[in-house]
């Protein structure tokens, strides 16, 4: 038997293939701008954050990639509050300006917990792009040097962002239909303002 088309789990989309194409070139023309006399190591953030790093640094000119991995989810809907690290950079950052890559910076926790690393390593500058960022979910102090876009207090998938390792591969961000992840209310409505602001 065929699965059924995941597309039918999403409530509805708030950020189309299209407009996160347009998005990522903004911050990676605006990022090519920024460190056009330096040589920036691409932090990005495993596993949500890999579709967004490869489309901004398309737009980009001299650039390192490496890779983090930090955990705060636990696969669920709601941070832990604990921050792990999951898997190691593999170089030398001593001197290095890192721009950090995030699919969403929702707590704060992640991000603060990997600006704090990557400077008592020596980093020479941190900064921050993010394709997303829940600015009203934060809990402790981050700030993003580089949106893709302002999104609401909901729980969201795609385009690299998931709900138990599902969803990363559709092209767009959209809200998750409650009764995915929440069968036994699945007949509540969400008051929350899920209206793309852009
Ligand atoms: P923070 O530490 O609370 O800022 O959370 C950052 C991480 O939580 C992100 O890198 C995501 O992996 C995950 N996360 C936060 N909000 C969402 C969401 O709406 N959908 C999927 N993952 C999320």
């Amino acid at each position: 038997m065929n699965q059924p088309d995941m597309n039918n789990d999403i409530e509805r989309v708030l950020y189309s293939e299209a407009e996160i194409a347009q998005a990522a070139k903004r911050v990676g023309e605006q990022l090519a701008a920024d460190y056009q006399d330096r040589t920036p190591i691409i932090l990005s953030v495993l596993k949500g954050a890999v579709l967004w790093t490869v489309d901004v640094m398309r737009h980009m000119q001299y650039a390192e990639v490496e890779f983090i991995d930090v955990s705060s989810y636990n696969g669920g809907i709601a941070s832990s509050g604990n921050v792990d690290l999951v898997t190691d950079l593999q170089t030398d950052i001593n001197g290095r300006d890192i721009v950090i890559m995030e699919d969403i910076v929702d707590t704060g926790r992640s991000l603060k917990f990997m600006i704090e690393l990557l400077k008592s390593r020596g980093a020479k500058s941190v900064k921050t792009a993010s394709l997303l960022d829940k600015k009203d979910g934060r809990v402790v102090e981050a700030t993003v040097d580089y949106v893709g876009f302002d999104v609401p207090k909901a729980f969201v998938v795609g385009y690299g962002l998931d709900y138990k390792q599902l969803y990363r591969n559709l092209p767009y961000v959209g809200v998750l239909k409650r009764e995915v992840y929440d069968p036994q209310h699945a007949d509540i409505v969400d008051t929350v303002d899920i209206t793309p602001n852009h």
